[in-house]
């Protein structure tokens, strides 16, 4: 009886730690390339949301928009996870509407840059916003549910 006690001890203590591992482990998969890819621009994309309206963050938020140009144009030669579940017949289009928003989305990148250069911030934080709504768009339509 102590023995089984003990023993359930020891599983009420292992058990939730094991579990909380596994979930990790998941949450953190870099799945694909494209994946790895866009984990890149997020990282990139997060500080960069954070900084955007402060002018005396200029030169970082510079060098944070060169990752997510780097990221997006590699992203924009890769394809989809979701592109497999496509029927054959419609698998290229899929993969080629996905390129093009994604050049969309790169195309926003010059104007940021212009209104980073010459310290409008407000304009800058308005194409960030709009980098977000493309996010939002993009990933409903391109990526495999989670
Ligand atoms: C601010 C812009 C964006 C951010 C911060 C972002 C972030 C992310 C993150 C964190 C993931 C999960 C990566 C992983 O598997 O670990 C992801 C996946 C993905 N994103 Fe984005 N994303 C952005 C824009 C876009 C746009 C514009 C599109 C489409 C045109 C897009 C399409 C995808 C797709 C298809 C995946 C799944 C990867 C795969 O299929 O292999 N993303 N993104």
């Amino acid at each position: 009886m102590k023995k089984l006690l003990i023993a359930l001890m020891i599983c009420a203590v292992a058990v939730p730690g094991i579990r909380a591992q596994n979930a990790s482990e998941k949450d953190d998969k870099p799945t694909t390339e494209l994946g790895k890819s866009m984990d890149d621009l997020s990282a990139a994309y997060k500080k960069l949301r954070r900084q955007v309206k402060d002018a005396s963050h200029n030169e970082s938020s510079l060098a944070l928009l060169k990752s997510i140009r780097t990221a997006a144009e590699h992203a924009a030669t890769l394809t989809p996870a979701l592109a497999e579940d496509q029927p054959a017949n419609k698998r290229e289009a899929f993969v080629a509407a996905f390129h093009k928003k994604m050049h969309e989305f790169i195309a926003n990148l010059e104007p940021l840059e212009a209104a980073l250069k010459s310290n409008n911030n407000t304009e800058a934080a308005a194409i960030v916003a709009k980098l977000g709504d493309m996010q939002k768009k993009g990933h409903k339509e391109f990526k495999k549910p989670d």
